[in-house]
């Protein structure tokens, strides 16, 4: 049977019995011939406090050497607590110490550390209070990703990690090889590797998803994927998962709808099921935080045109470090502006010039445009990017010829609009952009429990 975890007694607080648990201690504090230790299991944010008095046989053995860091199995009677700080704690009856911690040392103390340190102990840092409160939202966020898909008809689908199709056409794929490098460096040919060509991590599972969406309708990939993006900022990783929804016989504003629901339904879950992390992040974190995602949960996304966002920011009277025409991509700078400033919560910026975007998006009638949609929100910029993607055989194949694309290798994308095409649209959401979003975490490497960046991958 599974051990009993802090979480479920505290939110049942059966006191009067016996209750046996196992964790980390936090801190040991004597006083009088009583020790009390704060034993925390990481089920949740609270810890418990154990109480224990020199009449335990291992008092003066071993209770009174336990240190930050130890892991003990504790049974006791739980009580109503006298003190002040808890409801309840444990009067112990016996406590096995399961391992010691060195305290010279053990990195973690009390005192509350810096992020940058902590990530220098990728190993130890989920110990913390900030970072385990990151795991446990990171980890109901995906729950309720999956349930907010499944409620709505969409099957998931296991999209390859390893591909041959550069998805987003912009070179950041990763090689795959089994050769030595001296080897493809010589012969500049991947026709002697493992799968015969060159192949590489996935930089988005769009394209596969788009299968499976013209066969079973509604579909998501979920996943991790890769950019050897050489970006040292605070919202790009290595390495970051992305959910992936495709849908049949659905358009842009279809696609805007969807991803606009699932946002707000993303927040409102973690506002209601993870107060108490939540409060945690409002405190030591972003004090506008918990505000910022009712207003997101409440409120309807504002809907805006590329070319008015180019013309506002034109207009800002702004110096930015990028300037702005119509032609250019947004920059991390012109997105914040637009939903800090501007609009003062999310805003969905669609029909970006083709130019700036990949191959499959759906060409506009007005020739210069495609429609593609991001999703802009205060704080990150960019957490979405979709589209809807062309279905139409002969504008699909002018511009992947357009763009470079070797019509033999992606003739199986050309096929799909062969045979019984039909208008379909996605989006991707940027799953640690999301942990941002909803911790207010300033750096993406917080959002993830191992991130992947330039120079950086330790364990
Ligand atoms: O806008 P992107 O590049 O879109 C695609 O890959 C499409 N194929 C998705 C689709 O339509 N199915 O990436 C989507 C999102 C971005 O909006 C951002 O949130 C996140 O993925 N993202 C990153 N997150 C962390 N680190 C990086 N290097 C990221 N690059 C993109
Ligand atoms: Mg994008």
């Amino acid at each position: 049977m599974l051990p009993q975890q802090v979480s479920d007694i505290l939110a049942r607080k059966p006191v009067g019995t016996h209750i046996e648990i196992s964790g980390w201690v936090r801190t040991r504090r004597d006083s009088g011939g009583v020790s009390f230790l704060e034993i925390s299991d990481g089920s949740c944010l609270d810890s418990l406090q154990v109480v224990a008095d020199s009449g335990l046989d291992n008092y003066d053995r071993e209770i009174r050497k336990i240190t930050t860091g130890t892991s003990i199995q504790v049974a006791g009677l739980l009580v109503d607590s006298p003190a002040k700080g808890q409801e309840v704690e444990v009067r112990a009856e016996r406590i096995t110490v399961i391992g010691w911690s060195d305290a010279e040392t053990y990195p973690l103390q009390k005192k509350r550390h810096g992020f940058e340190f902590l990530r220098s102990i990728p190993h130890l840092r989920p110990r913390t209070n900030a970072l385990a409160a990151v795991a446990r939202i990171r980890s109901r966020l995906d729950h309720a990703a999956r349930s907010f898909f499944r409620e709505r008809g969409f099957f998931l689908v296991h999209t390859p990690i390893i591909t041959t199709s550069d998805c987003e056409g912009a070179g950041e794929m990763f090689t795959v090889t089994s050769l030595p490098p001296e080897h493809i460096k010589d012969s500049g040919s991947f026709a002697d590797d493992f799968f015969g060509r060159r192949a590489g991590l996935t930089v988005s599972g769009q394209l596969q998803a788009e299968i499976y969406a013209l066969a079973l309708g509604r579909v998501y990939t979920f996943g991790p994927t890769f950019r050897a993006e050489n970006s040292n900022t605070s919202r790009h990783l290595a390495e970051f998962w992305m959910l992936e929804p495709e849908i049949s016989f659905c358009d842009l504003a279809c696609a805007m709808s969807v991803a606009e629901e699932l946002i707000r339904e993303l927040v409102r879950t973690v506002l209601r099921d993870c107060p108490r992390e939540m409060n945690l992040f409002n405190r030591f974190v972003d004090s506008t935080l918990i505000n910022r995602l009712e207003s997101i949960a409440g409120k309807p996304f504002a809907r805006m045109p590329y070319s008015e966002a180019v013309a506002l920011l034109a207009a800002s009277g702004r110096e930015f470090e990028f300037p702005v025409r119509w032609g250019v991509d947004l920059q991390a700078e012109h997105e914040r502006y637009l939903c800090e400033e501007v609009v003062t919560g999310p805003v969905i910026v669609h029909g970006y010039p083709k130019e700036i975007k990949p191959f499959y998006m759906r060409l506009n009638d007005d020739g210069r445009t495609v429609a593609a949609m991001d999703i802009l929100v205060p704080g990150i910029g960019e957490l979405v990017g979709g589209s809807q993607r062309e279905e139409r055989f002969d504008m699909l194949a002018r511009r992947m010829a357009e763009a470079g694309l070797n019509e033999a290798e992606y003739g199986w994308y050309l096929d799909l609009r062969r045979y019984g095409t039909v208008p379909h649209s996605g989006f991707g959401l940027g799953f640690e952009r999301l942990v941002q979003l909803v911790t207010g975490l300033p750096n993406i490497r917080e959002a993830i429990p191992f991130p992947r960046t330039p120079g950086s991958a330790p364990c």
